[in-house]
């Protein structure tokens, strides 16, 4: 297996109750290396394209309510991209089940995520699930810049004189 870029949200659950601390240590035991990383104010435009595929779900409108922090009055995500082999089953595997209540209790998931009595999965973290869905969500949330090294083909261009880097 070659190496593999996956990204990871630590929603905004995580961040209000200081559970960040405890989710990097966690996924520190992948021995994944971290390429990127940044504290994210969610806007509704990036959560609607995050979770385009999901937009005639029932839970569609929860959902971008809980991405964008209305939920919990804290509008902050950490977002991630670990970098290695395998990396995107090793991180489903730590983060756990999407539903939390059939997440295994040693994973992320299982051990600190609920479903809402509206039945959303308030889960804690995301992460891709697959090498198709990493390169989409990375794309997304991350500039070329923000990267320790490109990830994926770049163009440059120039914008008010300066010229930048930008996915292709
Ligand atoms: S699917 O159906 O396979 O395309 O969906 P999936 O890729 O697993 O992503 C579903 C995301 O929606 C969040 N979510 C829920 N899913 C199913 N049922 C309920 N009730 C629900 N509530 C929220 C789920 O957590 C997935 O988001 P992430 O961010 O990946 O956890």
């Amino acid at each position: 297996m070659s190496n593999q870029a996956t990204l990871v949200i630590i929603k905004p659950d995580g961040l209000k109750k200081s559970l960040t601390g405890n989710i990097l240590t966690r996924l520190s035991e992948t021995k994944l290396k971290i390429i990127a990383a940044k504290i994210v104010k969610v806007s509704k435009e990036l959560a609607e394209k995050h979770y385009a595929h999901l937009k005639d779900k029932p839970f569609f409108l929860e959902l971008i309510k809980y991405i964008t922090g209305e939920l919990h009055q804290d509008n902050r995500v950490m977002v991630l991209i670990y970098w290695g082999e395998n990396a995107i089953s090793k991180v489903k595997d730590i983060a756990g089940a999407t539903n939390p209540e059939e997440a295994q209790p040693t994973t992320i998931r299982g051990a600190y995520g609920r479903i809402l009595t509206s039945g959303l999965y308030e889960n804690v973290i995301h992460a891709s699930s697959s090498e198709t869905e990493a390169e989409r969500e990375i794309k997304l949330w991350f500039n070329p810049q923000e990267i320790v090294f490109p990830l994926y083909p770049v163009e440059k261009v120039t914008l008010n004189n300066v010229e930048m880097e930008v996915w292709k």
